[in-house]
């Protein structure tokens, strides 16, 4: 039997009786940032990991919160295999590359499939970000699955979020999916910094740019819906090896064009949250 999993509508309705949700910050971090995409595969992880080793970079202090209960990245991401300690209350982050990360994929074997429940997926999410001892963070940066299923109704719901990235590709399929995103965190009354066009193009070995995946959609959907449009980062294979390899490009080679990127963007959010 197909379980009825709980609408967007259902949660923020008006009715008479509807619960109100108290929404709990994450301690230990002045800010919590979400990169989502309502679709699955346009390099939402490869840009929250890039995206949190380029703010540390420029001397923030960073969490890296993989919401992904069933499709964990950041322990592959990371090269991160050690289980996280715990004090019998709270779990310790893992520390790597200067960053504090946790995921479900630090706790299960990575090739166990999550077939998790609604309420399960809940309480990791409630235990990830209430029973995690962060530390002294200027930002958290949550991974998040696709969609807009349990873990965004619980996040959006329960924690407090300072703000939202939107990952697409150009694609037209994607961008419809875009907008689906946009209306669920409009609704939900969380900030949309932005929206990223990932993967826009290719430079080929003989210089020229091929847009593979047609053009210029993403930044039209932003002026559509009066958000705002953070850049385009091109296709590189290198991107994708760095992220196999356990070590993001931003932390590889900060020099790279794509690295680059990553630090305008980071400077644009530092100086968006925080006063020098
Ligand atoms: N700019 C890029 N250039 C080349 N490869 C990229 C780029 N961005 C992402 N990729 C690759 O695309 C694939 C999907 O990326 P990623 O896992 O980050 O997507 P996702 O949106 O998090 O997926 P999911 O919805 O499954 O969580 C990965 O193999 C990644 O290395
Ligand atoms: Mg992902």
């Amino acid at each position: 039997m197909i379980e009825k999993k709980p609408e967007l509508n259902d949660a923020l309705s008006t009715k008479p009786g509807q619960k109100i949700f108290k929404k709990n910050p994450i301690l230990g971090t002045k800010f919590t940032i979400a990169i989502s995409s309502a679709k699955g595969g346009v390099g939402k992880s490869t840009f929250a990991t890039n995206l949190a080793l380029a703010l540390k970079q420029i001397g923030c202090k960073v969490g890296l919160l993989d919401a992904d209960i069933y499709g964990p990245s950041i322990p592959k991401m990371f090269g991160i295999n050690e289980k996280p300690k715990s004090d019998g209350q709270k779990l310790e982050p893992i520390k790597k590359y200067d960053i504090q990360c946790m995921s479900i994929g630090f706790l299960a074997d990575q090739q166990t499939p999550m077939i998790w429940r609604g309420p399960m997926v809940t309480s990791a999410i409630k235990t990830f970000t209430q029973k995690v001892s962060w530390k002294d963070l200027d930002f958290i940066i949550v991974d998040m699955p696709p969609g807009t299923g349990d873990t965004q109704l619980t996040f959006s719901q329960e924690i407090l979020m300072d703000g939202a990235i939107i990952v697409s590709t150009p694609q037209e399929v994607a961008l419809l999916d875009v907008i689906r995103g946009i209306k669920m965190f409009d609704k939900l009354g969380i900030k949309i910094l932005g929206l990223v066009d990932n993967m826009s193009y290719f430079i080929g070995d003989d210089g020229k740019k091929y847009k593979i995946f047609g053009e210029g959609g993403v930044r039209r959907t932003a002026e559509e819906f009066n958000k705002e449009f953070l850049g385009q980062i091109p296709i590189n294979p290198e991107v994708g090896t760095a992220g196999d390899n356990g070590k993001p490009i931003v932390e590889e080679n900060p020099n790279h064009e794509i690295s680059k990127i990553y630090l305008n963007l980071a400077n644009k959010i530092k100086s968006t949250y925080l006063q020098d």
